[in-house]
């Protein structure tokens, strides 16, 4: 039984015994227990580091609809466990802290949402996977940055859709199919703190550098890219670009895989507009630490759940999302 003050807080930080070798104590969890650590790129270096699968949100997705693991500890944010739990739900799934949000997520209440829907029917319905399982229940397909232009190209060009909740991709999907989709008026505080000046600002010392920009990033600075896509796309785009220096405009805990991949190469993350710190961090992903990490596989809590229900009708458009991804071959 959980103490009823981690409960509360929902992770257990329960200090670890000194001289424990946390990192072999974890591997050794993972076997007796079949559970299967996966990491998002912006969760700290070390938490990367442990992880038996690290992936941007579609390869996470993609992941967990396959794995024979009994237990999924989803170092991530919230929405990526419910996707998890959604498609595995006979497994555990479990994340280190609760309170691992997603400012897109919570940008878009699924109370407020059914009624922007509800206001526009026969419009088909397209969610930005950064969404809770209760906003993907009133979706028609779920997407990810990887495949968010595919996915709207699927369907005849004069179908009207809704996006939702990211109004940055949304737009610059528009943009790129020459569609007119409905944007749903929410953004994700880190991707939009990026600015055109403090970006030209390093390209000027850096000339030679090239610039890579998340779609979830404002119109200016995506109009700054040399290339644009999701985590995994600029860090393939990092490792086989003959450019030896890169800008990133993304969260900086990307560039831990980025200099992993690429050693010889110089990354450099682009910072904030409103601080004097040199990158952009999602304060959501960085709750998740070794030792809760370590915590949450010993007590097997906090574990992600989501509502029958609302799991019965999310998975269909999270399945959709699946199968185009597999036909276009993503
Ligand atoms: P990716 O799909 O690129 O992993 O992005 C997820 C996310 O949360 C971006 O902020
Ligand atoms: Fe959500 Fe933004 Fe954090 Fe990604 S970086 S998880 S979109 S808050």
């Amino acid at each position: 039984m959980v103490d009823k003050k981690w409960q509360e807080l929902g992770y257990i930080d329960e200090p670890i015994p000194e001289g424990t070798d946390i990192k072999a104590e974890i591997r050794k969890m993972c076997k007796e227990k079949n559970a299967l650590i996966m990491a998002h790129y912006y969760t700290e270096a070390s938490v990367q580091d442990i992880a038996d699968f690290i992936g941007d949100s579609l390869a996470l997705a993609q992941k967990a609809a396959t794995t024979d693991a009994d237990i999924i500890v989803m170092c991530g944010v919230h929405f990526m466990g419910e996707t998890n739990k959604i498609l595995c739900p006979d497994k555990k799934v479990l994340i280190p802290d609760l309170n691992a949000s997603c400012s897109l997520a919570e940008s878009c209440p699924a109370d407020a949402f059914e009624k922007f829907v509800k206001a526009h029917p026969n419009h088909t319905v397209v969610s930005y996977v950064n969404t809770t399982a209760a906003t993907k229940a009133l979706t028609d397909v779920v997407v990810t940055s990887s495949n968010a232009r595919q996915i709207v190209e699927s369907f005849p060009k004069d179908t009207p859709m809704i996006f939702g909740p990211d109004r940055n991709l949304g737009n610059y999907i528009n943009k790129l199919t020459g569609r007119d989709m409905l944007v749903w008026d929410g953004a994700c505080h880190v991707h939009e703190k990026f600015s055109v000046e403090r970006i030209l600002e390093l390209k000027a010392q850096h000339p030679n550098a090239k610039i890579l920009v998340h779609p979830e990033c404002k119109g200016p600075v995506v109009k700054l890219a040399d290339k644009v896509g999701s985590t995994k796309a600029l860090l393939n785009y990092s490792i086989h670009d003959e450019a030896q220096e890169f800008i990133v405009a993304t969260e900086s805990g990307i560039l831990t895989e980025m200099q992993k991949s690429a050693p010889q190469k110089t990354f450099i993350p682009a910072p904030p507009d409103d601080s004097t710190c040199a990158c952009n961090e999602c304060s959501y992903m960085k709750l998740i630490t070794m030792r809760k990490l370590y915590n949450c596989l010993k007590y097997e809590w906090p574990t992600v759940e989501v509502e029958p229900e609302i799991a019965k009708k999310a998975i269909k458009p999270i399945h959709r999302m699946l199968e185009i991804s597999k036909q276009l071959g993503l």
